[in-house]
């Protein structure tokens, strides 16, 4: 697929001291395209997502937008940021905030939108994820599940044109597992460009396109859902495998 790239990312590179923690890296997510990274622990995932963010610098190569090179910094960065929603493990909620305040804020710093316009899109999404009627609570008064959908709401709230999901159940109970993968369904399903760094199979089986597997900070493996679950080709893919599939 990739006929139309929105994510590029093309011989990427990147060290913490000794550790070579992405070796050249290429990868491209086409606009409208699920890819669910998945790997052991420690093997570049999150770092992976946090680069094409530009929360983690490079050592070498190059990330694009949407076309665009990503800046050092800058407005110019602040606004290529925004266009990547992202969506971590930790809610990351404003706890001194109501939710809708959360999901306000963002839309009026960054995007500039009148308050009265951003509180009404913001009442539009918690609606969409399923939590219009926690709007006046505060994030403590929510479950994780909830919590999480409004952090959802929230990225989607900057419209973004990809959104980056690392690890977004692996901190809720199971009956809240379902409910915010439904959430990310229904957006994978509406057409949003995603990478989701997820252990949930059944979400990589049913919403990704590509399965891309890492380890050691290398893409072993790249191919469909049903490829790669149904004939891994490489030792590590088979050896991972087989140990979370029997949890
Ligand atoms: N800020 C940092 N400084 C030094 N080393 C780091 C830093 N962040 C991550 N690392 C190391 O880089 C490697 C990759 O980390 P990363 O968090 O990307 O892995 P991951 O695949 O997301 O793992 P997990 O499944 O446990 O979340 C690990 O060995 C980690 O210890
Ligand atoms: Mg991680």
């Amino acid at each position: 697929m990739a006929v139309d790239p929105l994510i590029e990312l093309q011989d990427v590179n990147k060290h913490f001291g000794d550790l070579h923690v992405l070796q050249d890296i290429n990868l491209t997510v086409g606009r409208g395209e699920v890819v669910v990274v998945i790997g052991p622990s420690g093997s570049g995932k999150s770092t992976l997502c946090r680069a094409i963010n530009r929360l983690e610098t490079i050592g070498s190569g190059t990330i694009r937008l949407d076309g665009q090179l990503l800046p050092d910094e800058g407005k110019e960065l602040a606004r290529l940021r925004a266009d990547v929603g992202m969506v971590f493990q930790s809610f990351n909620l404003f706890a001194h905030r109501t939710v809708l305040q959360n999901v306000s804020l963002g839309q009026v710093k960054v995007r500039g939108r009148k308050k009265e316009e951003a509180d009404r899109r913001s009442r539009e999404l918690l609606d969409r994820v399923g939590v219009a009627d926690q709007a006046d609570k505060y994030p403590a008064q929510l479950s994780g599940g909830q919590q999480q959908r409004v952090a959802i709401a929230r990225a989607l709230a900057m419209e973004p044109k990809a959104m980056l999901f690392d690890e977004p159940t692996s901190a809720l109970d199971p009956e809240m597992i379902t409910e915010v993968l439904e959430v990310m369904k229904a957006l994978a399903a509406d057409g949003m460009t995603m990478i989701v760094v997820t252990h949930e199979m059944g979400f990589a089986r049913s919403a990704a396109n590509r399965v891309v597997f890492m380890a050691d900070g290398r893409i072993v493996e790249d191919r469909t859902p049903d490829d790669f679950f149904t004939r891994p080709s490489s030792d590590r893919a088979k050896d991972f495998l087989s140990k979370i599939l029997k949890h």
